[in-house]
């Protein structure tokens, strides 16, 4: 078993955790029984979870406002975990969103946040976290990628650079920390109805031109499979054998062939094309 037993005073420091797959992932860990720290910049939707999920499931849930693209409101989440008497002996990176179409129509503001948020966080958050769970002995270490992690993804560059960073230091860190007893988890997801391409500009119908409607997993089973992939102390977990598949395919086949096939097809790009 890698996840830690929860105590009264540990706690799971879930990033993201105000909808979608965190918000699934908090849930998940809380029907097992484990304190939560939810993170993420609405705080009203973060407190309603963390009500909902003490009554429901008689754990303590914390709330901390953080916008994660800011280092050093990062910077305090590890006071502000103590000042409330916990330990953080699990931890969620799964904050993150993408932005969509062509790089030289992107907007430089839009692509730094995105890889402060799903890169720069990731590291920052496992160096301050990670320390205290191996001196302890005891940690679980759960990131979210993506299967954009397994190939490059014109329409999405820095977003598939991003997780493709996320798989590859959750990889790394897993394989440093071997024995210790923290262990490191890489949930990549395909397509999830989460708001998560509606908050890019794209609505859920222009994603699924080119997402068939077997790739998507509710959010439900992404966070059940992250959260038993975390159990088994499994490095990588791909929710769907649809995605597993794909996943495959995208990580195996000459790059010379996919990323045309790819850059052709992406809804994005095709509206750049269109307007
Ligand atoms: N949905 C998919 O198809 C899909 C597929 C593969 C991977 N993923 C990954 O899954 C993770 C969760 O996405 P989701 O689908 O659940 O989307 P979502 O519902 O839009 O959730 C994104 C979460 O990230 C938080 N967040 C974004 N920017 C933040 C910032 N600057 N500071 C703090 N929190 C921030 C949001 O909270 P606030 O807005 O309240 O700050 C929200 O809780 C992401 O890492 C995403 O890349 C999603």
């Amino acid at each position: 078993m890698a996840l830690p037993t929860p105590t009264q005073d540990t706690t799971a420091v879930v990033t993201g955790a105000s909808s979608g797959i965190g918000a699934e992932i908090a849930r998940e860990l809380a029907r097992r029984g484990h304190g939560l720290t939810l993170v993420a910049r609405r705080e009203d939707r973060l407190k309603a979870l963390a009500d909902d999920l003490a009554q429901a499931h008689g754990v303590r849930a914390e709330v901390i406002a953080v916008d994660l693209t800011d280092a050093d409101s990062r910077g305090e989440l590890p006071a502000l975990v103590e000042a409330r008497g916990l330990t953080a002996d699990i931890l969620v990176n799964n904050a993150g969103f993408t932005t969509m179409g062509p790089v030289h129509l992107s907007r430089r503001d839009q692509e730094l946040a995105m890889v402060r948020t799903d890169v720069e966080a990731v590291v920052d958050l496992c160096t301050i976290f990670v320390p205290g769970m191996v001196t302890r002995h005891r940690g679980a270490v759960l990131n979210t990628a993506s299967t954009a992690a397994f190939q490059p993804l014109p329409g999405q560059a820095g977003y598939g650079a991003s997780k493709a960073f996320v798989l590859s230091y959750s990889r790394a860190l897993g394989a440093e920390l071997k024995g210790t007893g923290v262990t490191v988890t890489a949930l990549c997801p395909g397509p999830v109805e989460t708001g998560f391409a509606e908050a890019s500009g794209l609505s859920d119908e222009e994603a699924s031109e080119s997402l068939p409607r077997f790739m998507w997993v509710p959010a439900e089973r992404v966070a059940a499979a992250g959260v038993e992939g975390l159990e088994a102390g499994r490095p990588v977990v791909i929710p769907g054998a649809a995605n597993r598949f794909g996943a495959l395919a995208g990580y195996y086949a000459p790059k010379s062939l996919v990323l045309p096939l790819l850059a052709s097809q992406h809804p994005a790009l095709k509206k750049a094309r269109r307007d």
